[in-house]
């Protein structure tokens, strides 16, 4: 059965898509990047998986519905929906416009409950499913210069339980992942000086190395697969060891 991954042109998004190919699943590679996500599901091909790209802006509905669509006339039946894609604004609280404060609402909170809100339908007919959100461990600290994303990724946690209350009994599980900092070219490109960037996430984390994107789609391969079958309304803090609570 398939899997529907998105914001899957990037990082993470690109790491969890293989990954559920290599578990076997038929993957929707869903990005803005259309060209991007089409490069993704020609390497998941590649390495004798099943995917294809499909370009979506996720603050669309209507977008949404037809990528949904598409996912389950070439793909078949959905098991599995990453909510991954993002977008991520800085800057002090003050100066935050109402465009940066919208789209990052309609991007990081909005699409996630459309997406889950269309997976659980095609779950409830194929009779249950797993449902993964990719939250933030930001949201647990309340990082600065960051408040619109922060907000996004702590209703992302609170949507993640009401949601699992609600669609358990279809066998539907929902359940969130908190990345710590992952190196990606958004943090290079954000952080001029690395390698102090890097000491403080090094003092910050239990594990004393970066963690890999490997090792967060392995996450979210054993919260979307068989092993985790009675876990649901989690969120699993993948971060070496910065958050403990
Ligand atoms: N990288 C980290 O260290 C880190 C840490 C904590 C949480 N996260 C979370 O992990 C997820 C993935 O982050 P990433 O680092 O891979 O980011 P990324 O920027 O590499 O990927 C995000 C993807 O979302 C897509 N996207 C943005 N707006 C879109 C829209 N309107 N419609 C469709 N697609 C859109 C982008 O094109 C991009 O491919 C996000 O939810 C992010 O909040 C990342």
């Amino acid at each position: 059965m398939s899997a529907l991954v998105t914001g899957a042109a990037g990082a993470i998004g690109s790491a969890a898509a293989f990954r559920l190919a290599r578990d076997g699943h038929p993957v929707a590679v869903v990005d803005l990047d259309r060209d991007g996500a089409d490069a993704i599901a020609d390497g998941i091909r590649g390495e004798g998986g099943l995917a294809i790209g499909i370009g979506c802006d996720l603050r669309d509905e209507t977008q949404i519905e037809a990528a949904f669509a598409t996912a389950h006339r070439e793909l078949g039946p959905l098991e599995v929906l990453v909510n991954n894609a993002a977008v991520f604004p800085s800057g002090p609280f003050p100066e935050v416009s109402v465009e940066e404060l919208d789209t990052t609402i309609a991007v990081n909170q909005r699409a996630y409950f459309l997406c889950a809100q269309q997976a659980a339908s095609a779950m409830i007919e194929s009779g249950g499913g797993s449902i993964v959100n990719i939250a933030s461990i930001t949201w647990h600290g309340g990082w600065a210069d960051m408040a619109p994303y922060v907000m996004t990724k702590g209703g992302i946690v609170a949507l993640t339980r009401a949601v699992a209350t609600e669609l358990g009994r279809y066998e539907i599980r929902v359940n969130a992942i908190a990345p710590g900092a992952f190196p990606t070219a958004a943090e290079r490109a954000q952080h001029p000086d690395l390698e102090a960037y890097e000491a403080v996430i090094l003092e910050s984390q239990a594990l004393k190395r970066r963690g890999t994107f490997e090792e967060l789609a392995a996450a979210i391969s054993f919260l979307a697969g068989p092993e985790s079958t009675f876990i649901t309304g989690q969120t699993l803090n993948v971060d070496g060891g910065w958050i403990m609570a």
